[in-house]
């Protein structure tokens, strides 16, 4: 007898705090949906949500978008054409430059598009004064947008004197910036925090005590490239450092998260996702949803629907539901001295002169 069918579009469905999502897989700011444009493809890609490119009200922050650069560094950090898939990327990035009353009214109109597509815009603020940022939010809730990511960790605030964005790596200031919001606001708020901390899930923990509704890690971390042709760093400077490697350093932390703040409390994985694979990786890992940037600006729109699709061939061959897999792999995370001792396992990994044969 044949097997029953398998339902591929309920199985890809997934819940965050109070919103019902189509998938787990999300669009991530950054300058791809910095026009409707983009917003239109990633939502006909099939993206759930998709996070419009992020505001604040610093002018120094705006401008920075004149001063971006971007690279993708293959294998022996070899600079590979932009389009394609796989290294790593290092870049220097900007925020929307447009006013922010003319862009929220655009995102507004994109999240009403987006019911038609069972899907939700997300708007973006990146925190520099907090009472902006509150300002901000309540603009965003009164021009009927459903969902707010609120960003208080970018790479670059040691970077951009300016003060224009933050890294934020204090944990206590962390609920007090997002209580602020939740004070100013009732639509859900998804925290986006910065990786280049020590503690994440202390970060994840004050951000939920705050009121976050959901809390997105983990923003990248900073690099510098010399290159050896001209011995000055690569595009000059400082720059936020991603790539596929990172997924560890990600899955590490929602899986932490998860065990600190426990299996209610939604979490959105960002940070080395490439495919469906990797969406389902960090679903594993503790996330309820998976952000994706680096993938779509260099392999473009088509790379949200291909990860639908392939966690759904997922879904399938495993015959569970996304959300089954929330978590699976964290809360198997066994500690060091549960694990069976095997003496001489360690030979098999070093070179055979360590042995003397
Ligand atoms: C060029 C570039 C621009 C970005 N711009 C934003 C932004 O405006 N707001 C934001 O919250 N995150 C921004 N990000 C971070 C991404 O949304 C994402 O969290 C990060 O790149 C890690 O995911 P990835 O490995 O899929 O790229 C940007 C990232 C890149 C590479």
């Amino acid at each position: 007898m044949a097997p029953p069918a398998f339902d591929r579009a309920g199985a890809l469905r997934v819940r965050v705090g109070p919103l019902a999502l189509k998938n787990p897989v999300v669009c991530a700011s950054g300058e791809h949906v910095m026009t409707e444009a983009g917003i239109r493809a990633a939502l006909g890609a099939g993206a759930a949500v998709v996070v419009a490119k992020s505001i604040n009200e610093s002018a120094a922050a705006r401008r920075q978008l004149a001063q971006t650069d971007y690279l993708r560094a293959g294998a022996g950090w070899q600079p590979l054409p932009w389009r394609g898939s796989g290294g790593s990327i290092l870049c220097r990035s900007g925020l929307q430059p447009r006013d922010s009353a003319d862009w929220i009214a655009a995102v507004a109109a994109l999240d009403r598009e987006a019911r038609a597509h069972d899907a939700y815009v997300a708007a973006s603020v990146i925190l520099a004064d907090l009472d902006a940022a509150v300002s901000l939010a309540r603009e965003i809730e009164a021009a009927g947008i459903r969902l707010l990511e609120f960003n208080v960790g970018t790479p670059y605030g040691d970077e951009a004197a300016h003060g224009g964005v933050t890294t934020e790596r204090a944990a206590e200031k962390v609920g007090a910036q997002v209580a602020a919001i939740r004070r100013a606001v009732g639509i859900p708020v998804w925290v986006k925090l910065t990786g280049q901390s020590e503690n994440v899930a202390a970060l994840a923990a004050a951000a939920r005590d705050g009121g976050a509704t959901a809390v997105t890690m983990i923003g990248r971390m900073l690099g510098m490239l010399p290159d050896l042709d001209t011995m000055a760093p690569a595009l000059d400077t400082n720059l936020g450092y991603g790539g596929d490697w990172a997924l560890p350093l990600t899955c590490y932390w929602l899986a932490r998260s998860r065990k600190r703040l426990g299996a209610d409390a939604p979490l959105i994985g960002t940070n080395g996702a490439r495919s469906g694979a990797d969406v389902a990786r960090m679903l594993l890992a503790g996330a309820s949803a998976v952000e994706l940037c680096s993938a779509v600006l260099t392999g473009g729109f088509g790379v949200l629907g291909a990860a639908v699709d392939e966690l759904a061939d997922y879904l399938e061959r495993k015959r569970c539901r996304a959300p089954d897999l929330v978590g699976r792999a964290a809360d198997r995370v066994l500690p060091y001295a549960e694990l069976p001792a095997r003496a001489e396992h360690w030979r098999a990994f070093v070179p055979a002169e360590t042995l003397g044969d």
